[in-house]
Parts: C-alpha cells; structure tokens; sequence
C-alpha cells in the first residue's frame, strides 16, 4: 500500500469514528409539533422508574394499556428490581403472561372521551420526541387563549391543540408544591414510558462503549504499525 493510501484510509477511519459518536447524539434531540417540547431529563434509576411504574398503574392505566408489557416481565428487569410478591400485588386476577391491560373498554372510552386511549407500551417509539413528548403533553396543559376548547382538552403540545384526554394529573391542583409532585409524577411515568419502550437500549449503550473504545484502540494500533512500517522510507 503506498503511503498516501494508508493515510488517506487512516484519516477516513477516524472520519467514521467521528461520525459514529455524533450520530447518537443528534438522533437524540427532540423535535415538537411546532412547539418545542420540554427537555423531561429521562432518568433510568430504580427509584424514578418505581415511581413511574406506580403512576402508570394508579393514574394512566384507568384509560391506557401496555399490552405489551407482560406482568411477568416486569421481574426480569434489574432497574426495576421487583420482588415476585409485588408483582403479585400488582396483576391480581391477571396471569404473569396477561399483558397490562386497562379496564376500560373501547366502547366505554368512545362514549366518555369519544376516542379509545392509544395503547403505551411503545408510545416513547412511536412519537417524535419520545419521553420529553409524553412529559411535554402531561405539563402542557393550558386555558385557551382564544376561549373555544374547554379548559382540561387544551394543550400545548397536543397536534391541533385539542386533546380528548382530560388533564390526568391535574386533580393535584395548583399550588407551588402541587405543580412541582405533577412535574414530578410526569418525570417518572415518562421516563418509565421510555423505558417500557425500549428496556434494552442501556444495554445497547453500555455495549457502544466497548464498541468505540475498541475502535478507538484498533485506530491507535493501525496508527502504531504505520509508523513502524514506514519509519525506514525515505519521503
Ligand atoms: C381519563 C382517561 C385517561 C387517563 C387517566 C390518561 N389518559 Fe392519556 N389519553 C386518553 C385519551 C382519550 C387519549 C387520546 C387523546 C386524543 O387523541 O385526542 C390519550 C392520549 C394520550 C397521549 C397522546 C398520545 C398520542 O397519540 O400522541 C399520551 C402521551 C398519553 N395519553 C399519556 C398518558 C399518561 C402517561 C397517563 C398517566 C399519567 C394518561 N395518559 C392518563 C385518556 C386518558
């Protein structure tokens, strides 16, 4: 190989390294429906996904369900950490293979919000901006400036604006405390939300690691022997 090749594949190497790390990066900025959603800072620790998990059954799964998300599976997940019996707990009557389904039928959420809720489990997926979309929509709640869409059905960052689930947090009511606990509640069901979507991307990271360290390494060595290859030519 002449030596303007070598260096040309070597500069093109670290070329795609670079590319390779920038990638991810912009992938994951967030993108709104005209308006920009808020940055939720999704956290994958024990104890916001506890707390998300605990919302999702308390508050969402009166309207949604998470077919996808089994009972059963909800153990095998160390970020979760959960104990047999409080699985348990959690399905009752289901099976460990029942996927958690609301109790609310189709028909019944036609007749009280005129639309069926839009199934979770892969929500954060399916949606630009994944889990900053679902805190965006469950803080984005507003009055209508303009006085036409009644105050619970206006959102901010809702397409159109109109939004057929009534505030589901908004029970907690006003007051300073009381916006930080909605924040708060928002922040774990989101990032819960992400989570449930996509229970293996840590993984994935913790294996991009070692992926680009290594590349990082087998760049050094190619590097390395470049040199000593050509260390006796004369330019
Ligand atoms: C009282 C019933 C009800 C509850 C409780 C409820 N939702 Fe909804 N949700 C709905 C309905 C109905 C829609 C469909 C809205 C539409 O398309 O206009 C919806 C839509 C959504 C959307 C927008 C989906 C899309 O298509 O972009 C998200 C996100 C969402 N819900 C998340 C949640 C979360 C998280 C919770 C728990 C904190 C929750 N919801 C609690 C009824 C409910």
């Amino acid at each position: 190989m002449k030596l303007t090749n070598m260096k040309q594949s070597i500069r093109l190497s670290v070329a795609a390294i670079c590319l390779a790390l920038t990638v991810p990066m912009s992938a994951s900025a967030s993108e709104g429906h005209g308006h920009a959603l808020k940055d939720a800072n999704i956290q994958m620790d024990h104890d916001t996904l506890r707390k998300g998990l605990e919302v999702f059954t308390n508050v969402c799964m009166g309207c949604h369900s998470a077919k996808y998300l089994r009972y059963g599976s909800l153990m095998a997940y160390p970020e979760l950490g959960l104990t047999r019996e409080e699985v348990d707990e959690l399905r009752g009557e289901h099976s460990l293979m029942d996927g958690m389904v609301s109790e609310l039928t189709p028909a019944d959420a036609i007749e009280s919000y005129g639309k069926v809720p839009p199934d979770l489990s892969l929500i954060t997926r399916a949606r630009r901006g994944a889990g900053n979309y679902v805190f965006s929509i469950l803080t984005g709640y507003e009055e209508d400036p303009n006085g036409k869409i009644p105050e619970g059905n206006y959102n901010i960052y809702y397409p159109g604006n109109r939004i057929a689930m009534p505030d589901p947090l908004a029970w907690m009511g006003h007051s300073e405390d009381e916006t930080a606990e909605i924040e708060g509640q928002a922040h774990a069901v989101a990032s819960f939300l992400t989570f449930v979507g996509d229970p293996h991307q840590f993984e994935r990271e913790r294996i991009g690691v070692w992926v680009l360290g290594f590349l990082f390494l087998l760049a050094f060595v190619l590097w390395m022997l470049k040199r000593e290859i050509w260390k006796d030519v004369k330019h």
